[in-house]
């Protein structure tokens, strides 16, 4: 599919994602690609970002046991590679599956997920220039300089552009003081590429079938190579927990960055986390210490205040949220509504204007438009066995620390009782109370006042009468 962005003449472009490593330095029973930045799992960055540069189809490379990445992929194919043997035996492992497409190929990492859907464009528009000898490059190599270079393939670049790739552990020292870096994202012509790969084998430090050889092989062929430069940032690899907390700092600076250039006013940007998927609208206030799980919308003037936790939740706009809420999956709240500080709210309708400010549980429950939960309201949804439905009437007003015992259904204009057990339905603009009856008892509370101060000094008198016998 062509775009603006894309170069009108570049070739059709399907990926091969690399994310058959375990990732032994992760110490984890999850793939590495599965662990989660912004809320999604790595791998799921690099499909977005391919979408995102309209290139497919995509094949992802997975080990065995590796159900979870397939899952979070679908659509996209998987093929399986049981033995990791390098680099190069990981792509070849695709090839079947693109066997009849014709175009180029870009190899990405599961565990590099930032590559910006620009620099992929930027390699698309390399595969069209011409070199001085008037050569179209066969394969295109991302690079880049890293701070500290050590472990990464080194990109040997002479007078006519890429000649190899040397990996640090079969480098000569004069290699290795080369800042140049692999990435490992590449693109080539597919049916190149397979020509190429067919001549790896694993005679190098490693013993494994190494991607990186494609270049010098291409190189001795006559064919072209080229490298495009990107930023250390967007390039940074993930191999352990580390470097996944330094990848999820990077990317909540860019969700945050993201969120006040659309409009949104985020008081202490660094303490407040969001999702990948977040969407938040214009004129919105989020004040510090609010954390966004995945599936989270915002509409236009939304005020979030202090300490909101919030996940797979729509707020309208004007709805003012916190402090200290909690909505929870399928928690739908209506313009201009109010949920205060110590709400739960899950898998439940404010309508629009209603109001839960304090203390409460709302689950799997309608509360009309306009309606007022006092404080220390529970829907009691869950008998232990199943869940059931609480439906609050428009305009309804809920008495303090009622307990709306689900199923049961509150008509509009209703009102409850403080403390009320409400196990039946009540009609619209009827009050249902069921608390027992007050008793008062005249003077009582000072007879008490006396009578305990009494008591004191007898029990007082005593412990020193006993004292004193010791
Ligand atoms: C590779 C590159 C190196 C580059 C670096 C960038 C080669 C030979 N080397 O080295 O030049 O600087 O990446 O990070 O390509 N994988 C498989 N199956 C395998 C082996 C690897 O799927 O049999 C996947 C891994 O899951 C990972 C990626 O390929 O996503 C890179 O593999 P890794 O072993 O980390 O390569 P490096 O040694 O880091
Ligand atoms: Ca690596």
């Amino acid at each position: 599919m062509a775009s603006d962005q894309s170069p009108p003449t570049a070739a059709p472009t399907a990926a091969i994602v690399l994310a058959a490593g375990i990732g032994s330095r992760m110490r984890s029973a999850l793939p590495k690609v599965m662990h989660a930045i912004a809320g999604r799992p790595m791998v799921a960055h690099v499909l977005g970002t391919l979408a995102e540069a309209e290139i497919a189809p995509v094949v992802v490379v997975i080990g065995p046991d590796m159900d979870a990445v397939a899952k979070a992929v679908a659509p996209s194919v998987c093929v399986m590679q049981k033995d990791r043997l390098g680099t190069g035996h990981a792509v070849l492992q695709a090839k079947d599956a693109l066997a009849a497409f014709k175009g180029d190929i870009l190899i990405a990492y599961g565990d590099t997920p930032f590559v910006a859907p620009e620099t992929l464009r930027k390699m698309r528009a390399a595969r069209l220039r011409e070199n001085k000898n008037g050569q179209k490059p066969s394969v295109v190599v991302l690079g880049f300089s890293p701070q500290d270079p050590a472990a990464y393939g080194r990109l040997i670049v002479g007078a006519s552009g890429l000649e190899r790739i040397v990996e640090a552990k079969d480098a000569t020292p004069a290699e290795r003081e080369v800042r140049l870096c692999n990435s490992g994202i590449m693109l080539a012509d597919a049916k190149e590429l397979w020509d190429l790969l067919a001549d790896v084998r694993p005679n190098n430090a490693k013993g494994e079938y190494y991607l990186t050889d494609i270049v010098g092989f291409a190189r001795k062929a006559g064919l072209g190579c080229a490298v495009v430069e990107g930023d250390t940032e967007e390039l940074l690899g993930i191999n352990s927990r580390i470097e996944l907390a330094e990848a999820e700092a990077i990317f909540q600076r860019r969700l945050r960055r993201r969120a006040m250039e659309n409009g949104a006013t985020l008081v202490a940007p660094e303490t407040v986390f969001l999702s990948a998927d977040t969407k938040i609208g214009r004129d919105v206030e989020i004040g510090p210490f609010a954390v966004f799980g995945p599936g989270v919308v915002v509409d236009d003037n939304v005020t979030i205040k202090a300490f909101c936790h919030l996940e797979g939740a729509h707020i309208s706009a004007g709805a003012v949220i916190g402090p200290y809420a909690r909505l929870r999956p399928g928690a739908v709240v209506g313009k201009d509504a109010h949920v205060g500080n110590f709400v739960e709210i899950k898998n439940a309708h404010l309508e629009d204007g209603a109001k839960v400010n304090h203390l409460s549980y709302v689950g799997d429950a309608r509360v009309g438009a306009k309606a007022n939960i006092g404080a220390g309201t529970i829907t009691a949804n869950y008998d232990g066995f199943t869940k059931s439905h609480t439906d609050i009437g428009a305009g309804a007003s809920i008495g303090s620390n009622t307990v709306l015992v689900a199923p049961v259904k509150i008509g509009d204009g209703a009102m409850t009782g403080a403390g009320a057990v409400v196990r039946k339905d009540v009609p619209a603009n009827a009050l249902a109370i069921n608390s027992a009856r007050q008793e008062v008892r005249e003077g009582f509370a000072a007879w008490y006042r006396e009578y305990r101060t009494e008591l004191k000094k007898v029990l007082q008198a005593r412990v020193e009468k006993e004292k004193a016998k010791e």
